[in-house]
């Protein structure tokens, strides 16, 4: 489609493919570097994602960093962050079906310029389309699987963490592997 995140950008704020569009005050295309070897997949914007424009900028978010912060990870330096849909789904429910399927070819496309070797998915609205449909993300988070050459993994939604505090052991242990992955298959992550 193209060949650089900027140009699809451009392309991707003229989406009307779904009913998401007519509503949505920003598109939330995604943060971080191009040549990302990790890229994070989460569900999609919310309200304070909606009226900036970047994903993951709400309490889940703030988390979010300081968990990347943690393994010297960080969405301006050295990964992607994106999410399944692009647009706010009203009242922050689930996207549905068809909308994750119209704003899938967005996310195959910026996937296709990252090229990143290790995914992360954040929840399980993005683990059951991207890793396996039947996921359960409380048994299955941590646990890296290849696709395609890609090497993959879940770990809980940072939304989740807030309101179940007690899983964040469990989600600071799955970064931790994170961190010994990107170690083990990663070239540039740590050095730049
Ligand atoms: N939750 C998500 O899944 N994505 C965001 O960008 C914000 C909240």
């Amino acid at each position: 489609m193209t060949e650089n995140l900027e140009e699809l950008k451009v392309l991707c704020e003229g989406c009307q493919k779904c009913r998401l569009g007519a509503t949505r005050t920003n598109l939330v295309f995604g943060v971080g570097v191009e040549n990302a070897e990790v890229m994070f997949i989460g569900e999609g914007p919310g309200e304070n994602e909606d009226l900036q424009g970047e994903p993951f900028v709400g309490r889940g978010g703030k988390l979010l960093d300081k968990m990347l912060n943690a393994i010297e990870l960080d969405r301006h330096k050295n990964i992607y962050i994106a999410n399944m849909v692009k647009c706010r789904p009203p009242q922050n429910r689930d996207p549905l079906p068809d909308e994750q399927e119209q704003c899938i070819m967005w996310l195959r496309n910026q996937f296709k310029i990252i090229r990143p070797k290790i995914i992360v998915c954040l929840g399980r609205v993005a683990a059951s389309k991207i890793i396996k449909k039947d996921i359960k993300i409380t048994k299955e988070h941590g646990i890296f699987t290849e696709k395609n050459g890609v090497l993959m993994m879940a770990t809980l939604h940072p939304a989740a963490l807030l309101r179940n505090p007690n899983n964040k052991p469990g989600a600071f242990e799955d970064f931790q592997k994170l961190r010994e992955k990107i170690k083990e298959v990663c070239t540039h992550t740590y050095t730049e």
